[in-house]
């Protein structure tokens, strides 16, 4: 098989040594002489996968006993609706920071379920910075307050986390959890879907702070609702038992790489590198202000969109995939998530001095 490497934002590469033990015990998963996507969710081999992947992912990001750990589906974009339906009170409003194409999504779907204030738009700096750490007002009684740490399309992410004192903060942290350590004990709700940085689409991570579980209504459908789905151990339903095992080896395998601190380290180097690369040059272009930088998703254009389509033609030949920015942005966007190997970075940076110069 031919070296590629797959930049995609989502679903993503996978780190190699997992795929190749998802391929090799594909149809006689541990001597069972069956694969792990055929056997019941509640017997004591898939039980034994699904406590692993949580203890694994415990572990790895040191998050404290009070917070229950969900494996659900739906992805991030139920989320949307679950945080609203799970946290509001009678009154019902919630804060909302308006960062990028995601936080949009999650204002759109918030206000149909509580009143949503903005308190931090984004829109006129075309999503390329941040609000300042510091620079944003809460209001005390809000249900909870919203931020998206890293926006995947934009490529902006929060070098800190807003503090909102005893208001519980609630962060989608679809496209950079995993990369780096996170303080848990910081927020009330954390969630991501799980095909950047966890595992396949499919599943989605929830972390939610015990004390909130207890805020649901009845009215709720109930596979959205955290409490039941605490009370069912994930398992209200049928869970997504092949993307769950695969993440439990993403865990495994980011334990072996030395755990949040390591990954966070490759990751700082990944990014480093790649813009630098950019910012060398007249011929390539990141607009987002430099303390605002996104480590897993850079976007890029190039100075003459004309050549766009000869980039990613000639990337892809050269075993580069999945560059093609989003619609919403244009140009190019390589997602370094922790699956890509430094070696990928240096590769594409290698293209894109090599094309400059045959082009610029
Ligand atoms: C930051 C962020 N939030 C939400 C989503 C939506 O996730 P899903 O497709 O799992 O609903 C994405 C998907 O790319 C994302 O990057």
């Amino acid at each position: 098989m031919a070296t590629c490497y797959n930049f995609s934002a989502g679903p993503a590469m996978l780190p190699e040594s997992v795929m190749q033990q998802a391929q090799a015990e594909l149809r006689d998963w541990r001597g069972s002489g069956t694969s792990v996507m055929e056997v019941s969710h509640r017997g004591p081999a898939f039980m034994a996968v699904a406590a692993q992947a949580e203890a694994d992912l415990r572990d790895l990001l040191a998050i404290p006993d009070d917070y229950t750990v969900l494996f659900l589906q739906g992805g991030a974009s139920s989320q949307f609706a679950a945080v609203p339906l799970n946290l509001r009170s009678p009154q019902g409003c919630a804060d909302y920071y308006l960062t990028g194409a995601w936080s949009v999504k999650a204002i759109a779907e918030a206000r149909r379920h509580l009143s949503v204030r903005v308190v931090a738009d984004m829109h006129e700096h075309q999503f390329t910075q941040l609000p300042v750490a510091g620079g944003v007002a809460f209001n005390p009684q809000a249900d909870y307050v919203h931020y998206t740490p890293n926006e995947t399309i934009h490529g902006v992410e929060f070098g800190y986390i807003p503090d909102t004192g005893e208001i519980p903060l609630v962060a989608d942290f679809s496209s950079s959890i995993l990369s780096a350590p996170l303080p848990v004990e910081r927020f009330g709700v954390i969630y991501a879907g799980a095909q950047k940085n966890i595992g396949p689409a499919g599943l989605t991570l929830v972390i939610v702070r015990n004390d909130l579980l207890g805020r649901v209504s009845d009215q709720v459908p109930a596979m959205l609702q955290y409490a039941l789905q605490a009370e069912q151990g994930s398992m209200y339903n049928t869970p997504p038992t092949f993307a769950w095992y695969l993440a439990g080896l993403v865990f495994a395998w980011l334990k072996a790489q030395g755990g949040l601190q390591v990954m966070a380290a490759i990751n700082q180097r990944k990014a480093d590198a790649l813009y630098a690369a950019i910012d060398q040059s007249d011929f390539y272009h990141n607009a987002v202000q430099l303390d605002c930088r996104s480590r897993m998703n850079i976007p890029f254009t190039l100075a003459d969109t004309r050549l766009d389509k000869t980039f990613l033609a000639e990337a892809e030949q050269a075993g580069l995939l999945a560059l093609k920015g989003h619609r919403l942005a244009g140009g190019m966007r390589a997602s370094l998530y922790n699956a890509m190997p430094e070696a990928g970075v240096q590769a594409l940076i290698g293209f894109m001095l090599e094309f400059e110069r045959r082009y610029g």
